[in-house]
């Protein structure tokens, strides 16, 4: 997060606050006078980020909320002229491992995969309801997954599915064995797709485009973690677009994690983190 380390006073915003660990490592790394303004839709999350950052009582606020909002909720904390705001997108290892909400396909969990649990449509009615070629083209556009008419055909055949492993299963009647990958699940690209369906997340991420280059300060800096070829594409033709307003990208090429990174946290090998700054 060396990227984003702000001097002076201000506000930063993280719109994915999370467990807290990268709102923790900003505010050790900042000086005293700046404040955080943390959003998660989901409150389980919330409650661990404030758990986690107690200790830096009042330089800290945490509102469930969703990034898509992020520029009426800034402005309902009076938060104008960020220093820096950062969004790391998808899912925590708790989400994953912890939360029981089906994110996983390595346990058996109800089919639920919504980040924010009062929102409408879970994947368990997702997956029961669309037609059979919106499911595919959710699973080809969100996973890049090449089998994706096969694997919606056989979820319809499978209807109705429950638990993750109903989707495991479907999946894996679904690929040819010759076409499954030594280095990763069989199913990894269609949960994928089916939460980023789920939580519209896209829509999200195009609407926080739209509003959080706006609420930068001068020098202010904007990060976005992306794990999705994607997401990473929307990113980088959005802050091509705004090298022409006023602002420019600290880095030619995304930044990635290193080898050791990689090796402690497997999870991020396919992150990329760009940043744009906002220019006098
Ligand atoms: C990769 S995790 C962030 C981890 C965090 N940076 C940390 O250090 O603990 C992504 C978080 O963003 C949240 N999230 C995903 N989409 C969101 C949205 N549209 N609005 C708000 N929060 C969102 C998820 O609930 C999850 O807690």
């Amino acid at each position: 997060m060396w990227l984003l380390r702000p001097r002076g006073e201000g506000w930063v915003i993280d719109g994915t606050v999370g467990m807290g660990g990268h709102a923790e490592a900003i505010l050790e790394r900042s000086d005293a006078e700046v404040r955080l303004l943390g959003l998660d839709v989901d409150s389980e999350a919330l409650d661990r980020a404030a758990a986690r950052l107690a200790r830096f009582g009042d330089r800290v606020r945490l509102r469930r909320a969703n990034f898509r909002d992020l520029g009426t909720v800034a402005a309902g904390d009076g938060v104008v002229a960020a220093r820096a705001v950062l969004l790391d997108l998808g899912v925590s290892s708790y989400q994953l491992d912890e939360s029981g909400r089906g994110f996983s396909f390595l346990v058996e969990e109800p089919l639920d995969m919504r980040l924010d649990p009062a929102a409408p449509q879970t994947a368990a009615a997702l997956l029961n309801e669309l037609p059979e070629t919106e499911l595919a083209r959710i699973i080809f556009e969100y996973g890049d997954e090449r089998h994706a008419r096969r694997i919606a055909r056989a979820i319809v055949r499978r209807r109705p599915l429950a638990t993750t492993g109903d989707l495991v299963a479907a999946v894996r009647g679904a690929v040819p064995r010759a076409a499954w990958s030594r280095r990763r699940h069989v199913a990894t690209r269609t949960f994928q797709a089916i939460r980023m369906a789920v939580n519209d997340e896209r829509g999200a991420l195009r609407q926080a485009l739209r509003e959080a280059p706006g609420l930068l300060a001068v020098a202010g800096r904007l990060g976005i973690i992306a794990f999705h070829s994607g997401e990473d594409r929307m990113v980088k033709q959005t802050f091509r677009t705004l090298a022409r307003e006023g602002f420019a990208e600290l880095e030619p090429s995304p930044v990635v994690p290193g080898d050791d990174e990689v090796r402690a946290n497997p999870r991020a090998r396919s992150a990329k983190l760009r940043v744009l700054e906002r220019l006098p």
